[in-house]
């Protein structure tokens, strides 16, 4: 039986994730500082006699036996990775650098959850893994771009000088239940909005767009992805690559919610991205891996888990 460390196992990603660990009959231990995460989201976990919890901040160092470790400690929306963008980097940095010495202490595989945001305001549509990416260094979203870039380079330097068995996913825009409701994404802030049949709100004209990954599809590529051979580390996207106008997303939130809500439009924020999609060439060879959830039935689970914690 794999012991499996978690660290941000209360979140969005890491809660699903620890289900899909013990469903394979996993040990699983979660670590988390409840800085966006809940006990709700393990609630369900509590009597699993597989399951453990400890209340961790990753920017300290952690000693305990294990012998895989999804590194997914982040906040990981503008709202609060902006809130205290140093703790963000931080976390970031500090994160890797200790779970990778607990990696190489305990000879562990060790996934670090990256993102799409190391690749900027891309030049390159759709990007893949050899883009090099066009991140402001020193904007509002830096603390969090350039933090996971340099847990990047982190990584693969334990892997370089210290022959650590790492794996590393970029992932791009994945939405579903135990999103947070505050949390300004696109798809939860349109939902909720929706379903509170208050104003929704798009910033710029709307025709940006951006690809959505269902949660459970993302969440099967990255446990293929951690039981890759050796010779895979990636850096690899894992995504969905059908682009959506922030219009037709509203749209169609709309349309299930059943809501009489009004679009409002607000300037883009700085640094936003215009465009953004991923090329999955390689996860789809490397990890005989494809998304399979349609945006309409991702979103029908994602509007009946707001609609039930909204009535709560
Ligand atoms: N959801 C996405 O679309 C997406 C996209 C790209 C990358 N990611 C990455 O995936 C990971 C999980 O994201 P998520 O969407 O589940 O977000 P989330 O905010 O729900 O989860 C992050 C978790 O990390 C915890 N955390 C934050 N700082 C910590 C610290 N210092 N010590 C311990 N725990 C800490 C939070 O409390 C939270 O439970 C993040 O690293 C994020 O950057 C997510």
């Amino acid at each position: 039986m794999n012991k499996i460390l978690i660290t941000g196992g209360a979140g969005f990603l890491g809660s699903h994730l620890a289900d899909k660990l013990l469903e394979k009959n996993n040990e699983v231990l979660a670590v988390d500082n409840f800085f966006t995460g809940s006990k709700r989201n393990i609630a369900h976990l509590a009597n699993n006699p597989h399951f453990e919890f400890m209340r961790h901040d990753v920017t300290f160092p952690l000693y305990i036996e294990t012998n895989q470790i999804y590194n997914l400690a982040c906040p990981a929306s503008p709202v609060h990775y902006q809130y205290d963008p140093v703790q963000t980097t931080k976390t970031s940095v500090h994160g890797a650098i200790n779970m990778l010495g607990l990696a190489k202490r305990t000879r562990a595989k060790i996934l670090q959850a990256s993102t799409s945001e190391v690749y900027g305001d891309p030049e390159v549509h759709p990007q893949t893994e050899e883009y090099w990416g066009r991140v402001n260094p020193i904007g509002i979203r830096s603390c969090y771009d350039e933090g996971k870039r340099c847990a990047e380079t982190l990584f693969f330097d334990y892997h370089r000088q210290h022959a650590l068995d790492i794996k590393v996913v970029r992932i791009f825009n994945t939405y579903g239940p135990r999103m947070h409701p505050n949390d300004g994404r696109v798809v939860s802030n349109f939902i909720v909005q929706a379903l509170k049949g208050e104003a929704i709100t798009i910033y710029g004209d709307g025709s940006q767009t951006r690809s959505f990954c269902y949660v459970d599809d993302l969440i099967e590529a990255m446990v293929r992805m951690m039981n890759t051979s050796q010779d895979i580390t990636g850096p690899i996207n894992i995504g969905n690559p059908t682009e959506h106008t922030m219009l037709d997303l509203a749209e169609m939130v709309l349309r299930m919610c059943q809501s009489q809500s009004k679009l409002v439009y607000m300037p883009l924020p700085s640094d936003d991205p215009k465009q953004r999609k991923p090329d999955i060439s390689k996860a789809q060879t490397a990890l005989d891996w494809t998304p399979k959830v349609s945006i309409e039935d991702g979103l029908k689970e994602t509007v009946s888990y707001f609609k039930k914690l909204l009535n709560e």
